[in-house]
């Protein structure tokens, strides 16, 4: 740099004065050598202040913004460095490219150095980020509780599975049904007095919600006359009108027919038989009762040994030993015409058995409504 400089020799009066103004007269009594070197330590100096300084700033600064802030600053329109630059203009030939190259020393120095805070200062706010954001992959997950099968539909596929090994097929019929397959079709014509027994929900004079799953028996015949055998559960919903402690408006039945030649009570007496072990266990014993039902002749009330005391007499049945379960019966000469089938050259049984009170016997559950009330307290004991 001193040999650059020195090389440059005198300069005229008029080019010095316009350049310094002034100093002039001071400067025109120096070799202009010597005042260049000058010139070039002081700007030279005052743009490495500038690169100390903002070297430093940039080192303690924290935020990107703070870092954008310091560029215009220095390198903005109205910044120092580009002041310094401004200047580069009033120099003479010479002292441009020694200037130039000092300028643009420290430019490539600053801008390197944003470049490598600016990184710095990215890896922080990340860094910052990951810990606030932070997540505790080894916290237990919420666990979502997995629902079942409720209770009574438990029982219904229980039923179903035990007559469907024994042959049987599984039928279904509507819950909004005619008067005509509710109970005329089961021998049981308008103002028959067995209807009392069921206090009915009716649509219309017509039209009503089933109160059995026996119109099912009908429906079923009707459409497989002439074919034999006939062999089939129907479970479903029943509508009437009662509510209480054993009683709900809505609940479920079974109901069976088997029609076929030759078909007898102690067919049924066996069907049952099996299906009562099958459902409360090996040791169980039925009885048969006579009873009345409209749509069978003989009809019989069925029994099973009491599943809590096994005979000898508790409290679930009452001292007697035996707990009814459904009625039955065989088939009806005119329920059996009804379907299309003829019955004198063929017979069948019937029953009809309720799924609540299966559910409750099976279970020993003390209120039929804990059924129907959705508590899960109850719901999670099966
Ligand atoms: N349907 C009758 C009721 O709801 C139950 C019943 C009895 C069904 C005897 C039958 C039967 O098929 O043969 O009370």
């Amino acid at each position: 740099m001193w040999l650059n400089i020195t090389k440059l020799g005198w300069y005229r009066e008029s080019r010095l004065s316009s350049l310094f103004e002034g100093r002039a007269f001071f400067l025109c009594l120096q070799p202009i050598s010597i005042w260049i070197l000058e010139r070039v330590i002081y700007l030279k100096s005052e743009i490495l202040r500038i690169k100390e300084e903002a070297l430093k700033n940039l080192r303690e600064l924290e935020s990107t913004e703070a870092l954008q802030e310091l560029k215009v600053k220095i390198l903005g329109k109205k910044g120092s460095l580009t002041a310094m630059l401004r200047q580069m203009g009033s120099l003479s030939p010479e002292e441009r490219p020694i200037m130039g190259q000092v300028v643009n020393e420290v430019r490539t120095r600053l801008e390197q150095a944003w470049e490598e805070r600016s990184a710095e200062l990215d890896a922080m706010a990340l860094q910052r980020r990951l810990a606030t954001e932070r997540i505790d992959i080894t916290l237990p997950g919420t666990r979502i509780s997995r629902g079942h099968i409720h209770p009574l539909t438990q029982v219904i596929e229980e039923i179903e599975d035990i007559f469907l090994g024994m042959g049987f097929q599984i039928a279904e019929g509507p819950e909004i049904e005619s008067d005509y397959y509710n109970f005329e079709a089961l021998n049981l014509p308008k103002e028959h007095p067995a209807r009392e027994m069921q206090d009915s929900f009716y649509i219309t004079e017509e039209i009503l919600l089933r109160t059995q799953t026996s119109p099912v028996q009908v429906r079923t015949m009707e459409k497989l006359h002439p074919q034999l055998p006939v062999k089939i559960i129907a479970p479903g919903k029943v509508y009437r009108n009662d509510d209480d402690a054993t009683h709900s408006p809505m609940f479920h039945q079974v109901e069976g027919l088997v029609v076929d030649q030759g078909i007898r009570m102690s067919d049924l007496k066996g069907i049952l038989l099996n299906f009562s072990r099958e459902m409360f266990g090996e040791s169980r014993e039925i009885r048969l009762r006579p009873s009345f039902f409209p749509f069978t002749e003989p009809s019989a009330e069925v029994d099973v040994s009491c599943m809590l005391c096994g005979g000898s007499g508790c409290r679930l049945c009452k001292g007697t030993g035996w707990i009814e379960i459904l009625g039955s019966g065989m088939v009806h000469p005119k329920v059996l015409e009804m379907g299309g089938y003829n019955p004198q050259a063929v017979t069948g049984f019937a029953f009809g058995m309720g799924v609540e009170r299966i559910a409750i016997l099976k279970y020993g559950i003390e209120d039929m409504r804990l059924l129907f009330d959705n508590d899960l307290r109850f719901l999670q004991q099966f």
